[in-house]
């Protein structure tokens, strides 16, 4: 099985009527869904997932606005998936991200980001286990994958 990352379209994503838009940019590199819902954060839930950040000014602002609507958690699987995801997404800040990006093509501000992609495959493997029991993650083939990747 190849890499899987943690995705998250985040409140401002599902408000905003994007969820099909970076699903599709997503698929459209190649990445294949091995887990995907429909949720909603708790407080508990968004310091274990940015427990690297529990401490920082900018926590409280981000926990409120991680549980202010339901959020999409996904599996996104491929080569390269925590690296092909991160550079879909663009860099944090929106000012800064890259035409092209998500970030770039559909945000303004470092608050309001649209979407969460685990930083590195470590994180990812922990990320993952927060959000998705094993029954929740689907390993299947797709007819496509060999005009995806060659090995
Ligand atoms: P994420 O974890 O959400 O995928 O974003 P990231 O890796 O690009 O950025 P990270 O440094 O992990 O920060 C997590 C989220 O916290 C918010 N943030 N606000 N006001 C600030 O200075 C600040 N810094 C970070 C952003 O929403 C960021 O996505
Ligand atoms: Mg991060």
């Amino acid at each position: 099985m190849s890499e899987r990352s943690l995705v998250l379209l985040k409140p401002d994503a599902v408000q905003r009527g994007l969820i099909g838009k970076l699903v599709s940019r997503l698929e459209d590199r190649g990445l294949k869904i091995a887990g995907m819902k429909l949720m909603r954060l708790d407080l508990p839930l968004a310091r274990r997932h940015y427990a690297e950040h529990v401490e920082k000014p900018f926590f409280g602002g981000l926990a409120e606005f991680m549980m202010s609507s339901p959020i999409v958690a996904m599996a996104v699987e491929g080569k390269g998936a925590v690296e092909a995801v991160r550079s879909a997404m663009g860099v944090t800040n929106p000012q800064s991200a890259a035409p092209g990006t998500i970030r770039g093509d559909f945000a303004l501000d470092i608050g309001r980001n649209l979407i969460h992609g685990s930083d590195s495959p470590e994180s990812a493997e922990r990320e993952l286990a927060i959000f998705f029991a094993e029954e929740e993650l689907f390993d299947y083939a797709r007819d496509s994958e060999r005009w995806i990747t060659e090995s």
